[in-house]
């Protein structure tokens, strides 16, 4: 352990705090954490903690969906502008807009939203059960957002149903951006044996051409599951660092430019003055955070479909 670990670990047994760090955090705060997981598996560990603290390592919707399942806990976001820009496309009043004009169409939103529009949403999901939560509604037409691509891949997998997004154009910066198909298929010439596994935040020209569209523990399972040994990982660069880590004969072809500024914000300096200063406490309103509560909880009850 080097001298950053040890201090993160007295601070962290301190302050009986536990350190719950998304798939794309940087190596050091993935090796400092507790658990790593995607967004979905950050909830079910974030509601199960003992902890007196939980320091979260991630985007704000992260961090508030931990502090809303745990109003009597401390829980502490290191940089408190490692924020979504996605979940700031959808503000609350173009939820409350689209339900006037889709009257009886279900709100389903990606947990990737500010916590002032879950608020008024009728289901909540992660990347990782979006097909099962939707599918769940017997309703046909469903509002679905904020990300148009994500919507995609829903409708595609369930055309019995009408995906209406939410707003049209919601996307993830990087995924939209920076995963590019000219990007993936130069990859697949220079690795004709790698099999793409892409997220579903990905462009549909990116999702067509992959073998496999997961979430980022999807991808997990998946590249320990297969006997291939060689993956194109279409998504934040970051969880090239754990998929390498938990599959060491293995090879993963990242896309090198498809960084989450945000998620790196949170650097071990940043954790440790987090852990030292007990900053930067994360607060949701306490009717707001009885909705999530409410949501979550539900969305947890639905197995993942990828
Ligand atoms: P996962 O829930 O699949 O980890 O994705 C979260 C995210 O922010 C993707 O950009
Ligand atoms: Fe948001 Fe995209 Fe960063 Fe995920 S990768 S946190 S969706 S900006």
């Amino acid at each position: 352990m080097n001298e950053i670990q040890q201090r993160i670990f007295e601070l962290k047994k301190q302050q009986d705090a536990v350190i719950l760090a998304h798939n794309y955090q940087l190596p050091e705060i993935q090796d400092a954490a507790d658990f790593v997981g995607d967004s979905l598996d950050l909830c079910l560990n974030a509601k199960k903690t003992t902890a007196k603290t939980i320091v979260f390592c991630g985007v704000d919707f992260m961090a508030e969906a931990a502090a809303a399942l745990n109003p009597e806990k401390l829980v502490l976001h290191p940089d408190n502008t490692a924020c979504c820009p996605m979940a700031a496309m959808l503000p609350p009043a173009t939820v409350i807009e689209a339900k006037k004009q889709h009257s009886g169409a279900p709100v389903v939103l990606y947990i990737n939203t500010l916590a002032s529009a879950k608020f008024h949403a009728d289901a909540l999901c992660t990347s990782a059960n979006a097909v099962n939560v939707i599918r769940r509604f017997k309703e046909k037409d469903i509002l679905f957002g904020p990300d148009k691509n994500l919507a995609y891949y829903v409708q595609k997998q369930l055309p019995e149903k009408t995906i209406i997004p939410l707003p049209r154009e919601g996307h993830c910066i990087v995924h939209n951006h920076s995963i590019l198909l000219e990007d993936v298929q130069l990859l697949k010439e220079e690795h004709p044996n790698a099999l793409v596994l892409a997220h579903p935040e990905c462009i549909p020209e990116v999702q067509a051409i992959s073998d496999y569209i997961l979430s980022t523990n999807g991808m997990l399972h998946k590249a320990k599951g297969l006997s291939a040994k060689a993956f194109i990982i279409a998504t934040e660069e970051g969880i090239c660092y754990r998929l390498k880590k938990e599959n060491p004969g293995k090879n993963f072809y990242k896309m090198e430019s498809a960084l989450c500024r945000n998620m790196k914000k949170i650097i071990a300096g940043r954790l440790i003055a987090s852990l030292e200063k007990k900053q930067f406490e994360v607060k949701v309103e306490e009717k707001i955070a009885a909705r999530m509560r409410e949501l979550i909880e539900e969305m947890l009850k639905v197995n993942r479909s990828n």
